[in-house]
């Protein structure tokens, strides 16, 4: 199995993924590090631990960043999520807690003690990765890769006409963590909006899932109103899963290889500007960071059929 770290601000699409982490016989899900972002961060922790105990899997979860890097700390849109991150549905109490270290250093710990063997798979701000390698730089050499869901290559915005939602929470932390130097793949909108999990789809999903798929199933209805709203689609898109849905399948996504620049400032903050590899850009700037992968486009179809064959 492939062991991974998750890193999470549950969340309707985030809950999707962590399913799909948990029930996914070759994924190894080593632990959920929570961060601010959808919702605040004791609130994201809370979702991790209860989404564990309903699948009745105890993973361990570990508490990160609750703002920013630099940036204010602004209060997390309830009308996409709802106040409780899951729709606002009602929500069973948790029975565990979460560990004793923070998720920067429960990163630092796990990277350290597998190295060459672990992948980061990070679908909210990215201010944990941005601790970890502040706490121990070398992680860059003993990860086996980050994907990261965030950003958007061509495909425009979802909070601004430039900027995805992950990338605008913290672009100081986005700036930092894809420019870091380690193997990394960003799968954003480009490949998100391509997919589209339908009221049909979540029924299979809910029937399949138990406890676990009642709370999907609800806070799904609450999300894809958001969704028949702003795009005026049926259904949602699952963001979050599609990282992992990379991870597992990546024959179903496009990339190219290039050089990302995150704007933290200004009317394009939070854009992912993408230089491909090779372009002779003016400026050296849109070549001086290593190169990275990124997602440009998905066949949505297969994607969303490998989500319910594995839910
Ligand atoms: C991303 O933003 C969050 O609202 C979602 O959970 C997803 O990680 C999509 O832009
Ligand atoms: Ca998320």
């Amino acid at each position: 199995p492939t062991p991974i770290i998750f890193d999470t601000d549950p969340g309707v699409d985030d809950a999707q993924a962590i399913a799909i982490a948990l029930a996914h016989p070759d994924i190894e899900l080593l632990g959920l590090t929570t961060t601010y972002g959808n919702v605040d961060i004791e609130t994201a922790t809370h979702n991790a631990l209860l989404l564990s105990e309903l699948a009745q899997q105890e993973i361990p979860v570990a508490q990160g960043a609750a703002a920013p890097l630099v940036k204010p700390k602004h209060p997390a849109p309830a009308h996409i999520h709802g106040a409780n991150g899951l729709g606002n549905i009602e929500l069973p109490a948790v029975r565990g807690k979460a560990l004793d270290m923070s998720a920067a250093e429960f990163i630092v710990s796990q990277v350290n003690a597998r190295p060459n063997e672990i992948t980061l798979v990070a679908v909210g701000p990215v201010g944990n990765l941005a601790a970890a390698l502040q706490l121990d730089p070398g992680i860059i050499d003993k990860v086996k890769q980050v994907v990261i869901m965030g950003g958007s290559i061509r495909e425009g915005g979802n909070v601004t006409p430039v900027a995805e939602a992950n990338m605008f929470n913290d672009p100081h932390a986005a700036s930092r963590v894809l420019t870091a130097g380690w193997p990394l793949t960003l799968v954003g909108l480009d490949a998100t909006h391509r997919c589209v999990l339908s009221p049909a789809d979540m029924d299979k999903i809910a029937g399949a899932q138990g406890k676990l798929g009642q709370v999907l199933a609800g806070s799904y209805r609450f999300y894809s109103d958001f969704y028949r709203g702003a795009l005026g689609i049926d259904g949602c898109c699952p963001h979050d899963s599609c990282a992992l849905a990379w991870l597992m399948k990546p024959e179903l996504f496009t990339t190219a290889r290039g050089h990302l620049t995150v704007a933290t400032e200004g009317y394009a903050e939070g854009q992912t500007i993408f230089a491909p590899e090779g372009r002779p850009f003016l400026g050296e700037h849109w070549s001086s960071t290593p190169a990275v992968e990124v997602c440009l486009n998905a066949n949505g179809e297969a994607v969303v059929s490998w989500m319910l064959e594995v839910l």
